[in-house]
């Protein structure tokens, strides 16, 4: 090793289990190492120290556990559910898993006819066991000096106290709250005190528009709306009571009628006197939740009843509610993070994920409280006041865990190593990453830099829908491969198979699905059960699809290529590729729009717009910028279009057909792979705009 920083940290010798054991084929090559010292290069072997403390210490013991979850799911499943709080066990079934649509309705159940409760499984439990005083929060604000935090305890006072102002103003068992707020310790809460009463909560991200907020306030129609009056991202101050208020202004124009919106004064980023007021309609936070009573009795309610709706993308402009249930949720979530992380009692963890997204939700708010964790949260923007903010906060709180995203680990790697190596960073144990494959080199800067080559990666795979960690390393337990998800978590069966659904074996690759029902997995889509069967289980019927494309190599690991379908993945956030179309279209000058994702150096994808505009208008630098914002006015600026090219006509079949695949490589300048044109009503089109590509 000539210079160990960039060296990958090899260990001579790793466990290697006796030939014939277990009976996971594509495992017991990993597991004998045979075919791996060709690749040597490409492994990085877990250090053996840590290895000795992991929680599943060798591939064997891996094994062991993971073919149990499969050979008895309802057994290996309730013996991890018995360890929380149940009012009520659940019945005799402990899941019903058919996922064929051939053979009936996908009815996904687990642990149905238990009574328990995910809040007090996160917090009264926590205190009961003598962690009442541990820290639950810290939380950094968007400034260096302001920060805060909550014992288990507090937190607890804090949600009960939320949870009897909503009990106060008629929010039952079975009611939407819909939450926009941006990361401050009152996002948390506002999800428990909704758990803790049995009201469903669906917090819509915090950057999305009045438009989309709007749309979701229509289809899930909620009893009251809890957001703040703003917020600041670096230096910009973001008015999110104005997004509020055109969305709830437009939602009453349209039927759908919010009693009461309780704002939060974010004093650090804007006073109440700046703030605009609806009277009757909008309530401070402050000036009535602290007068409720800190105590609040649990609503114990059934395994299946439903937690939380979340929006997510797909292939249609119409956003799509993945509804979660609480008791398999509570109790994937929990393992997941219990061991994709190797959790310890005294490790301090901390997710750059928003609650607005599904990570935020397993992985800031649910998994970590369940196991008693101490989680930081961030306010701001990753890169103020400048790119060492996420190591001046590790070293702050001695953080532990890192979990965090592809596009911010590149964006940091392109800000040099400077900014990382001025701070300690040496309480770091365990690295994560999530929303998108992450590339070999941005891995090793991550394992190498960040890390100091002593960190294992965990490279979760997962989904909304998933609810969590499907694919993952377990760190400690098997070698790591950069940019490889590696192998399955317990209880999960996934599969590759071809386009005509069939499974392939060994080295392969195709389109990623899987084969069993997990504890954690969606239940359906509001209001749209028949949505949820064609969507995920009628591609391939007996498989949940999951829209993304994976190869397995011959040690059996995963390695997910991207989404097959129409949805982009940028900076780690689902785009549909329809619903950039749809607010393109709305604007009065634009024609037709078709969009594709083409590679983004930072983002991972970037939107790239193709669009024809109204007969006899002449496209301008103006136009285009209007284009851009009608975008970020009716999604949010995250969705914004990275580069709009204009279209005289798109390539289309004879049936009108728009030819994406063609666009694809337009895009992303493959001229010499366009492929078979002849069959376009007008190949002329294709010159057209490989002309115009450069305009
Ligand atoms: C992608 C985020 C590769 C994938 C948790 C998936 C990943 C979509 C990874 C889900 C990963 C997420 N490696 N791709 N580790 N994690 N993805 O619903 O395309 O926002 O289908 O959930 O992100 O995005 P979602």
């Amino acid at each position: 090793a000539t210079n160990k920083n960039h060296q990958l940290r090899h260990v001579e010798s790793m466990n290697i289990l006796p030939s014939g054991a277990g009976n996971i084929p594509e495992l017991n090559a990993v597991i004998l190492g045979e075919s791996l010292a060709s690749e040597e290069h490409d492994l990085v072997f877990p250090n053996p120290k840590f290895s000795q403390h992991a929680l599943v210490s060798s591939p064997q013991k891996y094994l062991e556990m993971y073919t149990r979850s499969i050979e008895d799911p309802a057994g290996f499943w309730s013996d991890i559910a018995s360890e929380f709080y149940w009012k009520k066990k659940w019945g005799q079934q402990v899941c019903s898993q058919n996922l064929d649509v051939t053979k009936g309705r996908i009815n996904i159940e687990w642990f149905k006819g238990g009574l328990t409760n995910i809040c007090y499984n996160c917090l009264d439990k926590n205190i009961e066991s003598g962690n009442g005083d541990k820290i639950a929060l810290h939380w950094e604000g968007n400034e260096l000096n302001i920060d805060g935090s909550l014992t288990y305890k507090q937190l607890l006072e804090k949600v009960c106290q939320l949870a009897n102002f909503l009990k106060d103003n008629g929010v039952k068992k079975g009611d939407t709250v819909i939450v926009y707020l941006p990361m401050i310790m009152e996002l948390p809460i506002t999800m428990l005190a909704c758990a803790r009463i049995g009201a469903v909560h669906s917090v819509v991200f915090a950057g999305y528009s009045a438009e989309s907020l709007h749309q979701r306030v229509m289809d899930c129609k909620p009893k009251i709306v809890i957001t703040c009056n703003a917020v600041m991202r670096g230096k910009k101050v973001i008015n999110l009571k104005e997004i509020v208020d055109a969305a709830l202004s437009e939602s009453s124009q349209n039927g759908v009628f919010v009693a009461t919106c309780l704002t939060f004064e974010n004093e650090s980023a804007m006073k109440k006197e700046d703030t605009k007021w609806l009277k009757g309609r909008d309530v401070w936070w402050q000036d009535v939740v602290p007068k409720c009573s800190t105590t609040c009795d649990v609503e114990w309610v059934d395994a299946e009843d439903p937690l939380f709706l979340l929006y997510t993308s797909g292939s249609t402009g119409k956003p799509k509610g993945v509804l979660h249930t609480t008791g398999g949720y509570m109790i994937y979530t929990a393992t997941t993070f219990k061991y994709a992380f190797d959790y310890k009692d005294t490790d301090i963890y901390w997710c750059t994920a928003d609650c607005g997204w599904i990570t935020g939700h397993s992985y800031v708010t649910y998994g970590p409280l369940l196991n008693g964790a101490t989680v930081v949260l961030y306010e701001g923007v990753p890169n103020y006041p400048d790119a060492g903010r996420c190591w001046d906060i590790v070293d702050k709180y001695k953080v532990t865990i890192f979990y965090t995203a592809p596009t911010l680990v590149r964006s940091l790697m392109r800000d040099g190593d400077d900014y990382v190596t001025r701070y300690s960073r040496k309480s770091l144990r365990v690295l994560g990453s999530v929303g998108e494959p992450i590339n070999p080199s941005a891995w090793r800067w991550f394992f190498n830099v960040v890390g100091d080559s002593r960190c294992p990666i965990s490279d979760t795979w997962w989904q909304t829908e998933t609810g969590g960690f499907m694919i993952t390393p377990i760190p400690g337990a098997w070698p790591q491969k950069p940019g490889s998800a590696t192998l399955p978590f317990f209880g999960v069966q996934p599969v590759i198979v071809d386009e005509k659904g069939n499974e392939i074996d060994g080295e392969c690759s195709g389109y990623l699905c899987v084969k069993n029902s997990w504890p954690g997995a969606f239940r359906t889509l509001y209001g749209d059960h028949e949505r949820y069967e064609t969507t995920y289980f009628s591609a391939f019927p007996g498989y949940y699809f999951s829209g993304d494309g994976c190869s397995r190599d011959k040690d059996g690991y995963h390695w997910l290529t991207g989404r097959v379908d129409d949805v982009i993945n940028v900076s780690g956030h689902r785009i549909g590729t329809a619903e950039v179309e749809s607010a393109l279209v709305s604007h009065p000058q634009c024609a037709e729009a078709a969009v594709v994702g083409v590679e983004h150096e930072v983002k991972g994808q970037g939107i790239y717009a193709f669009v024809t505009l109204v007969d006899g208008i002449p496209y301008s630098e103006e136009l285009r910028k209007s284009l851009v914002l009608v975008v970020r006015n009716q999604i949010g600026a995250f969705a914004a279009p990275d580069r709009i090219h204009w279209a005289p006509s798109l390539p289309k079949t004879r049936s009108g057909k728009i030819m994406r695949r063609i666009l694809r490589k337009i895009a992303s300048k493959q001229l010499d792979e366009l492929g078979d044109i002849s069959t376009l009503a007008d190949p002329s089109v294709v010159d057209q705009l490989i002309a115009l590509a450069d305009s």
